[in-house]
């Protein structure tokens, strides 16, 4: 298993990674165990991969935390899950900036109780001027509610006067987006054996290669981050084109 980085190709990496980070529950319901538990342990995954990722050299890591649908869960884990994201970044965020990491947030920041949105700005204030790895954290996020803001944006420009129906391209799409300072993700991760996207990256996943793998997420580490790498490396993406073109440098 530990040589499993040496086979990756350093020059051909995805440069940005998205991860739906799922089974939390499950796994904490195998053990016996109440499904905080399992967020609880999700924790030290994030800080694996975060850190595998930084080590790897990758630009952009997003990981899908909590989905706008997610607030309909419990009370109980709700409360326990935005408790347990403030309390992480208060204890992670010095190591985040030592590491040169920027956070970002995406996602519906009103839906969040104030103190978890205070102690979120305290921490994207301190990481703002890094430039190492970028690390995107999709919360109270869903691609439909990040599609239709994006056309209500567009929608109040066209009505100013800002903009003319006929201007509106694909460019102008992304630009409304909450990742609109973000490259697509090459490549999308879920664990814990659900083939679904549940509402993550709708519009920026169009040409992501997909890795799925049974392994929850409180069990997922490095050795897993390498394995879904030289899966994306063994792939041909083509982009609409055929193999053929691919392969005679016509694929740009
Ligand atoms: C993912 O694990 C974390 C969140 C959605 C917040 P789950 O809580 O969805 O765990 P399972 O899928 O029920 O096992
Ligand atoms: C998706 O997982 C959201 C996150 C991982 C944050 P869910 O567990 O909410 O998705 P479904 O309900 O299985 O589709
Ligand atoms: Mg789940």
């Amino acid at each position: 298993m530990s040589d499993l980085i040496e086979k990756i190709d350093k020059s051909r990496l995805p440069n940005h990674i998205a991860i739906i980070m799922d089974g939390n529950g499950r796994w904490a319901r195998e053990k016996g165990e109440d499904r905080l538990f399992g967020h609880f342990h999700g924790v030290e995954s994030v800080r694996n991969i975060v850190e595998g990722c930084a080590e790897l050299g990758i630009g952009y890591l997003t990981l899908y935390a909590f989905s706008t649908e997610n607030w309909d869960r419990p009370e109980y884990e709700v409360v326990g899950l935005m408790e347990l994201l403030v309390n992480t970044i208060r204890k992670e965020v010095d190591s985040l900036h030592k590491n040169n990491i920027k956070l970002h947030v995406i996602g519906d920041m009103t839906m969040l109780p104030e103190y978890a949105r205070a102690e979120l700005n305290e921490a994207l204030e301190i990481t703002k001027d890094n430039t190492g790895l970028n690390l995107i954290m999709a919360l109270s996020y869903s691609g439909r509610w990040e599609l239709l803001n994006a056309v209500k944006n567009i929608a109040w420009q066209v009505k100013k006067g800002d903009l003319k129906v006929e201007e509106i391209n694909q460019d102008t799409l992304q630009q409304h987006l909450a990742t609109s300072n973000f490259p697509d993700p090459e490549l999308m991760i879920r664990t814990s054996g659900e083939y679904r996207i549940s509402n993550f990256l709708l519009y920026q996943l169009a040409y992501a290669e997909l890795y799925f793998t049974n392994v929850r997420w409180p069990d997922f580490r490095k050795e897993n981050l390498y394995e879904a790498i030289l899966d994306y490396q063994a792939r041909e993406r083509r982009f609409g084109k055929t193999g053929d073109q691919m392969k005679m440098g016509q694929g740009a």
